[in-house]
């Protein structure tokens, strides 16, 4: 007996433990855990819940048929109009109230060199410049037009 004695505490501690974690785990567990994988299956109904923020390119057209056309034909096809001017489901339900963010001249290189600054981990041919060197005391919008960049 004596010489197994250190191994029997050792079982003890060990099953003491497993039996506090089975406690603790039957108190916090939330009921759908494991339902359709190891998350809780409700997070995806409170992910559904969340009011939807971005309306959609489609949404624009009726109302901004101009920049819509503009974009359409230029380097910037494949830009978002909220990827530039925030989140608007909130504006194309009702336009006079949610009004969009759109770039003062004071910040608009911060807001292009965001996608243009010069870096080694973008495609060799994305258009990229140095904004220390690039013209760099004037906005990016006096030269080049937003919704068709190309001079
Ligand atoms: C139902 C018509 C309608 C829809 C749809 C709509 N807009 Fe507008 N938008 C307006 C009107 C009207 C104004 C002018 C609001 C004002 O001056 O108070 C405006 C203003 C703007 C402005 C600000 C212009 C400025 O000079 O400040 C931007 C940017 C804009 N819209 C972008 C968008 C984008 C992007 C979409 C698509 C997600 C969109 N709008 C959908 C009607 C619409
Ligand atoms: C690359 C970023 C970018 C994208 C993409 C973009 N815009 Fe703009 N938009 C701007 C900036 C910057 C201005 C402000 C121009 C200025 O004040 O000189 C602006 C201005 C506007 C204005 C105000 C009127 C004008 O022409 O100056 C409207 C309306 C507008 N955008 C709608 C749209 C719509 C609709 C789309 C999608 C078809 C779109 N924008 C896509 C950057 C963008
Ligand atoms: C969300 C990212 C994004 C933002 C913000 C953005 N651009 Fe672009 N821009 C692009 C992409 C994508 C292209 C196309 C690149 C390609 O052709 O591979 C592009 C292309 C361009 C080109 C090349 C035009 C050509 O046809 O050769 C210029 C110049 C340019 N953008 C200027 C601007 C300016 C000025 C602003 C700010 C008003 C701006 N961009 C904001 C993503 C962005
Ligand atoms: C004084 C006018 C001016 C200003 C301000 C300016 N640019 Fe330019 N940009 C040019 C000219 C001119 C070119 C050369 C056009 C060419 O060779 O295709 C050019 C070229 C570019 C190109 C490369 C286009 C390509 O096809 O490779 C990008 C990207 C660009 N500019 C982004 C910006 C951004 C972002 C800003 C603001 C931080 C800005 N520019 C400010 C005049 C300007």
């Amino acid at each position: 007996m004596k010489d197994i004695e250190h191994l029997l505490r050792v079982a003890v501690i060990f099953l003491a433990s497993i039996t506090v974690f089975l406690v603790v785990r039957a108190v916090v567990k939330p009921e759908s855990y494991g339902k359709i994988g190891r998350y809780r299956a409700e997070a995806l109904d409170d992910s559904k819940a969340l009011p939807v923020r971005y309306a959609g390119q489609k949404e624009c057209g009726p109302c901004h048929k101009a920049q819509v056309k503009e974009k359409a034909g230029s380097s910037h096809s494949g830009v978002s109009c909220e990827s530039c001017h925030g989140a608007l489901a909130a504006h194309v339900a009702a336009p006079k109230g949610a009004k969009p963010a759109k770039p003062a001249e004071a910040e608009m290189r911060r807001f292009c060199l965001r996608c243009h600054e010069a870096s080694v981990s973008k495609p060799a041919k994305f258009p990229v410049q140095d904004g220390t060197k690039h013209n760099p005391d004037m906005a990016c919008g006096m030269c080049h037009k937003p919704h068709a960049p190309k001079i």
